[in-house]
C-alpha cells in the first residue's frame, strides 16, 4: 500500500515533469522559429522523454493503489534570452527536478515504503545522466562562443544519451 505522504509527493512530480515537458515544448518551439533546427530537434526529444517520466508517476501510483491526478499548468515562458541562456536555465531546471527527486527518496525511506524507494532509483539514476548530458552541452557551448552556432546546431543532436 502506497503510504498517502509518499502518494501526495509523487503526485506533486506528476506536475514537475509534465511543465518540465511543456518547458522543452516551449524552448523547441522557440529555437525552431529563431532558426536552431538542431537545438530544437534535441528539445523536441527532451519533451517526449519528460512526457514518459510523467507517465512513470502516473502509472506507479496507481499501480501502488493510490490515484494519479493530471495536474493543470504553468504557462512556459515563450521567448529566451539566447541560446547559452537557454541551457543555463535547463541545468538549473534539472537540479532543481533532482533536488524533488531527492525529496521523494527522503520521504520513501522515513515512512518505511521500500518499494517506492526502489522504484524511484531509476530516476536518482536518469537525473545523474540529465545533468551531465545538459553539462556537456555548456562545455561544448563555452568552447565555441555563442557567436559561432552554425556547426553547434548542426551537432547537437550526435550529443544526445553521450553522458559526460
Ligand atoms: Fe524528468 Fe529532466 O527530469
Amino acid at each position: 500500500m502506497l503510504p498517502k505522504k509518499v502518494e501526495n509527493i509523487l503526485n506533486e512530480q506528476i506536475q514537475k515533469e509534465g511543465y518540465s515537458s511543456n518547458l522543452y515544448l516551449a524552448m523547441a518551439s522557440w529555437a525552431d522559429t529563431e532558426g536552431y533546427a538542431g537545438i530544437a530537434q534535441w528539445f523536441f526529444a527532451q519533451a517526449e522523454e519528460e512526457l514518459m517520466h510523467m507517465m512513470k508517476f502516473v502509472h506507479f501510483i496507481n499501480e501502488r493503489g493510490g490515484h494519479a491526478i493530471v495536474p493543470a499548468f504553468d504557462q512556459p515562458p515563450a521567448k529566451f534570452d539566447g541560446i547559452k541562456k537557454l541551457f543555463d536555465q535547463v541545468l538549473e531546471h534539472e537540479r532543481f527536478i533532482s533536488g524533488s527527486i531527492n525529496d521523494i527518496v527522503a520521504l520513501a525511506i522515513e515512512e518505511k515504503d521500500f518499494a517506492t524507494q526502489n522504484w524511484i532509483q531509476w530516476f536518482v539514476t536518469e537525473q545523474i545522466e540529465e545533468e551531465s548530458s545538459v553539462q556537456l552541452i555548456i562545455d561544448k557551448l563555452n568552447l565555441v562562443g555563442e557567436k559561432n552556432m552554425y556547426l553547434f546546431d548542426r551537432d547537437i543532436m550526435s550529443l544526445r544519451g553521450t553522458g559526460a
